[in-house]
């Protein structure tokens, strides 16, 4: 595995592979790997010849208030997982690299944006389709990879891809979760012992739903405030949205039908933590 920092360098070296006819897939990280992560790269190796993961903390989808100071880093640590996972280029630039002086354009996927993580996370996007469409056009991947446990980002991702004609497929990971369920995420570092229980709080009210629906109940409003019900009960869990909507454009649905997401955002202690749930009614 080679560690490239420098985009003319990355560029340079997939050109050569790219002529050779080689598939070239990409997975975009922040880094601090877990098994979601790795997961995401096992499935790039599975598909691809040739396998790019980029490991770049992006500040412009980090509010001022945000954790970006504090976003947990191990680039040691990072750097054996990926190898081991036998990972080709592990793409590691600086903010300089990526975010020259005069950086003046950026890339925004509108409407959906706006919903659910957007309503707390007005910007967030934004910086989140600039960066993944500079790593795009650097890259230039066949194949891109995005996990589910996001699921708006990977829904705007994709709109983006439609929309911009970017010629690659994006590929959607199901979610890699702990033992107990929950949604694994390097900020649930940030949770102490009890947090950690609590949490557990959202997939639960996740599986609750999707056995109201397979019960016949197909009333949003009904499942939301059950859903509601049980997060409210932990102290510890300050709940920030609960989503019935459609999995493409995320509108809020009145009544679950066709290919639902069931998404949830909330507060717990330091970390800001979302789980979520496709379900075909
Ligand atoms: P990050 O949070 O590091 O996540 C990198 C990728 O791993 C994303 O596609 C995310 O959805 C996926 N992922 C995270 N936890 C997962 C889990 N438990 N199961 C499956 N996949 C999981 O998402 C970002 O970074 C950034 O916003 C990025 C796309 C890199 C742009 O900066």
């Amino acid at each position: 595995m080679k560690t490239i920092t420098a985009v003319d360098d990355l560029r340079g070296k997939l050109k050569k592979e790219r002529q050779m006819g080689k598939i070239i897939g990409l997975v975009p990280t922040m880094g601090y790997f877990h098994q979601g992560h790795l997961e995401l790269m096992r499935r790039a190796r599975e598909d691809c010849d040739v396998v790019v993961v980029s490991l770049y903390v992006n500040p412009t989808q980090f509010a001022p208030s945000e954790d970006l100071e504090s976003y947990p880093r191990n680039f040691e640590r990072d750097k054996k997982l990926a190898k081991s996972a036998g990972v080709d280029f592990l793409f590691y630039p600086s903010d300089e690299e990526m975010y020259p002086n005069s950086h003046l354009t950026f890339v925004e996927v509108k409407e959906m944006t706006n919903r659910l993580c957007g309503i707390s996370r007005p910007h967030h996007f934004q910086g989140v389709t600039t960066i993944v469409a500079k790593l795009f056009n650097i890259v230039q991947p066949d194949r891109a990879y995005f996990g589910q446990k996001d699921a708006q980002q990977a829904a705007v991702i994709k709109k983006m891809v439609e929309d911009l004609n970017f010629p690659l497929h994006v590929i959607v990971i199901p979610t890699v979760r702990e033992e107990d369920g929950l949604a694994m995420s390097s900020r649930n570092t940030y949770l102490s012992k009890p947090e950690q229980e609590e949490a557990l709080v959202l997939s639960q009210s996740l599986e609750h739903a999707a056995e109201m629906i397979n019960g016949g109940c197909r009333i949003a409003s009904q499942i939301k405030s059950e859903m509601q019900e049980m997060i409210e009960k932990k102290s510890l869990v300050d709940l920030e949205y609960i989503s019935i909507c459609d999995n493409n454009e995320l509108e809020e649905l009145a009544f679950v039908e066709g290919e639902t997401l069931i998404a949830v955002a909330a507060r717990v202690g330091k970390a800001r933590l979302i789980d979520n749930m496709v379900i075909k009614a």
